[in-house]
């Protein structure tokens, strides 16, 4: 048996309000607790966006009364919110920005749009950029010119990762995060395709940041070293919406994450330290989070199985690694002194989970 640390999981579409048929507050935290995520931070981009107090206690009332794990909740920075989310930070868990095309309505176009946000969300306080290739250039620059640390999201690309590689060695506080989807995904994988008559593209191959080259999923591997952490970019869309004519982007990951990070490691392709360092002390650090006391993940190192979409807790039904083997299994999650998950079945309540800034 190997016993980790409760997990953290810094980027996850939770999907409430506004499309709780994808996902709900009780259903993305049964999916972390599976998963060995114990703290989970949510992404602004619902329906309403979360951009001011009022669409912050949306949400937050609702994680309240049905998260199972612990959270925190984004806000999303629009283009006349600064000073509103500025006020909000200590609240939150964070700014993100969307500063390239991505699913939701917040995307900041113009530049003279980033600088109010650069200028007054606290220093101390986390930022976090969707920023791809050229986008994620300027957003470092901004970074340095108003000296205000951010985090990058879902870095995929070799340009990328390079580029981050070399403002690191310059001193410049960038940090940044890689999804498994990426890690084990290129552009070309076989991947399940629905069978829906009409379909014009592989629906369940879209997400945002693309799934990218060979070389690109080798650039990230042989620069480990960069990446201060994982996350999962849990983006769930059912298979009906993923399967028609428009499919929305995004793939869940909560329950995917740490058995194929382990069976990486099961090949010595990372240690198991190198997981830890991403999914706990690296984002705690990072993303200011409290200790939970008596908190643990215990894993069956040596169980062998198939992934599939039925053994999973998110409303989406389905996993872009359907039949893939791992090696390595969550048996038991303890939060907070309290069994939350074990043997397959999640123990922990509905509203059992803590917001992470209280
Ligand atoms: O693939 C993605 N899906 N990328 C994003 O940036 C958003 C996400 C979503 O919310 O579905
Ligand atoms: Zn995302």
């Amino acid at each position: 048996m190997l016993k980790l640390p409760g997990l953290i999981d810094p980027h996850v579409h939770v999907r409430e309000p506004g499309a709780t048929h994808k996902e709900d507050w009780d259903t993305v935290t049964q999916a972390a607790l599976a998963g060995g995520i114990t703290t989970l931070l949510a992404m602004p981009n619902t329906q309403p966006p979360i951009f001011d107090e009022a669409t912050l206690n949306i949400s937050l009332d609702a994680a309240k009364a049905k998260a199972r794990c612990d959270y925190g909740q984004y806000l999303g920075a629009g283009p006349a919110n600064a000073d509103i989310v500025a006020s909000l930070a200590p609240k939150a868990a964070g700014l993100k920005m969307y500063l390239d095309s991505t699913f939701g309505e917040l995307r900041l176009d113009d530049m003279t749009l980033w600088t109010p946000h650069f200028q007054q969300f606290p220093k101390s306080a986390p930022m976090v950029m969707h920023s791809e290739s050229r986008t994620m250039a300027a957003a470092i620059l901004f970074s340095v010119i108003y000296d205000h640390p951010i985090h990058i999201a879902h870095v995929s690309l070799k340009e990328e990762i390079l580029l981050i590689k070399a403002a690191k060695e310059k001193g410049i506080k960038v940090t940044c995060e890689v999804c498994p989807h990426h890690l084990f995904l290129t552009k070309d994988s076989p991947l399940p395709q629905g069978e829906g008559l009409g379909v014009r593209v592989n629906g369940r191959t879209e997400v945002r940041p693309r799934l990218a080259t060979q070389a690109d999923v080798d650039a990230l591997w042989n620069n480990l070293a960069v990446i201060d952490c994982f996350a999962t970019d849990h983006a769930p869309h059912t298979l009906a919406e993923k399967d028609s004519d428009s499919p929305p982007p995004g793939f869940p990951g909560l329950q995917t994450m740490l058995p194929l990070l382990l069976t990486a490691a099961s090949e010595g392709r990372l240690s198991v330290d190198d997981i830890v360092q991403r999914l706990y002390t690296n984002p705690k650090k990072i993303f200011h989070l409290p200790d939970q006391p008596e908190t643990w993940v215990e894993v069956d190192e040596n169980a062998v199985y198939e992934i599939k979409a039925s053994d999973g807790f998110s409303r989406c039904g389905w996993t872009p690694f359907e039949g893939w083997q791992v090696k390595g299994r969550v048996t038991k999650v303890v939060l907070r002194g309290k069994t939350a998950f074990e043997n397959g079945k999640i123990l922990a309540e509905s509203g059992y989970g803590r917001n992470v800034r209280d």
